[in-house]
């Protein structure tokens, strides 16, 4: 086996994407669309398509569906292939794929309440709406959108039959959407679950909504991951997750905090108002002691930091500077007291030493991928033409709330 490119996810994975779609993670990208993998041939991917996957990965070839994780690797992020395997690591049987895979994720659809900048209307039902319903202006910048006739592919009998059959083998569920608090589906899903208490359930969320019955149906599980999308804080939130009012967020997640089988972090996707708001969420989620993990945003390019221009990226290397230098001094002020500790002290030393370490790396590492962001003017006048269209359309204005972001002359 090669370390450097194998990854367990098509030994124990599967994922229904949100159009029915199939994949062996959230990270896989199709290459080849010669065939449309869905729910309707599961049997037949799970055999013909994933055993050459398996096999190149196994033996050092980089996979072309894994381009994320490769392009994570390269500029230092753990890629999701990475945590993959650090969390499998006991999982060795690589001659004979398992009869169902282990590792289950269901993406139901793109129902969702907000307009996320980022996101498009094949996440949220509110953006395709919001695309439907103004289509032309879309097209006249140059962005338009594909749909899929069969929507609530997740209602068929054919997905109920799969379900079935790969439910009771499911060590580990992972939901995200469209909204999965939202989803009437979702919550019939955590009920078919015959032994919540042997599953780890894993839920990606805007954190909108978080009802008792919620609470309710989360507690069975032997353990839930909670992750909680943030883009920025206060304001920034309510601009950026449009549709979402950032107080609700806040006492949402005070809420999830009380359930003892619950863990939580948050995901930032990182974009060109990253350059803004990722330190300030950073710093919000420190003083928390929630860990916050940073995805690079995918797509489209000119809501990426190829836009921003060297005004933006210094004030954001400046403020990431600052804040390297503050773990910096307090991870040298306690390495310099060499005098003896008790047990119990000595322990919260060496935890404080590991954070900092890690929240040091992370700032390292964000800092040399804006760095190495080369500046592309076309990006920066997309940039403009779509969020002038949004602001428009929602009657919002992205530059009284963002001040290093400016028009292009
Ligand atoms: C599509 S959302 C669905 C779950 C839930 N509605 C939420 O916002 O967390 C899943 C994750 O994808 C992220 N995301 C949205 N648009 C993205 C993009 N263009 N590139 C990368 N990640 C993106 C979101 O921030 C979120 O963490
Ligand atoms: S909440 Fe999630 S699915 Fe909804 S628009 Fe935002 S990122 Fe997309």
């Amino acid at each position: 086996m090669n370390s450097k490119t194998f990854c367990v996810a098509p030994f124990i994975g599967v994922e229904f994407r949100k159009n029915g779609r199939l994949g062996p993670c959230c990270r896989y990208a199709y290459i080849k669309k010669d065939v449309d993998w869905n729910f309707r041939n599961y049997d037949q991917w799970w055999e013909e398509y994933l055993t050459p996957m398996r096999e190149e990965l196994l033996n050092g070839i980089e996979h072309t569906g894994c381009q994320n994780c490769w392009r994570d690797e390269q500029l230092g992020i753990k890629s999701y292939r990475e945590s993959l395997n650090e969390e499998f690591v006991t999982y060795t049987n690589l001659t004979a794929p398992l009869p169902a895979p282990i590792h289950q994720m269901y993406n139901y659809g793109n129902f969702c309440n907000l307009k996320c900048i980022m996101c498009s209307p094949f996440a949220s039902s509110q953006l395709e709406t919001e695309f439907k319903q103004n289509k032309s202006k879309f097209n006249a910048i140059n962005v338009d959108y594909q749909f899929t006739t069969e929507i609530k592919w997740f209602r068929t009998d054919e997905f109920n039959k799969s379900k079935q059959k790969l439910l009771p083998g499911a060590e580990q569920i992972l939901i995200q959407g469209g909204e999965p608090f939202l989803s009437p589906d979702v919550l019939d899903l955590f009920r078919e679950i015959q032994h919540p208490e042997n599953v780890i359930l894993t839920i990606i969320s805007n954190m909108t909504t978080f009802t008792d019955e919620i609470v309710d149906l989360l507690s069975k599980f032997k353990h839930v991951r909670l992750v909680v999308s943030l883009e920025g804080v206060g304001k920034y939130n309510n601009y950026l997750r449009y549709g979402s009012e950032w107080d609700v967020i806040v006492s949402n997640i005070d809420k999830s905090l009380a359930m003892p089988n619950l863990d939580f972090s948050i995901a930032h996707t990182f974009q060109r108002t990253s350059l803004t708001c990722w330190i300030p969420i950073f710093k919000w989620a420190l003083d928390r002691n929630i860990p916050l993990r940073t995805n690079i945003l995918d797509h489209p390019m000119h809501l990426s930091v190829n836009g921003a221009t060297a005004e933006e990226k210094n004030a954001f290397l400046h403020d990431a500077v600052e804040l390297y230098n503050v773990f910096n001094n307090e991870y040298d002020t306690i390495m310099s007291d060499t005098g003896y500790k008790p047990k119990p002290e000595m322990a919260i030393r060496f935890q404080r030493l590991t954070l900092l370490s890690n929240l040091k790396s992370h700032i390292e590492r964000f800092k040399t991928y804006v760095e190495s962001v080369v500046y592309n003017h076309d990006d920066n006048l997309q940039f403009w033409r779509y969020v002038d269209l949004l602001d428009e359309l929602r009657d919002t204005k992205l530059s009284s709330l963002f001040n290093t972001i400016h028009r292009p002359v």
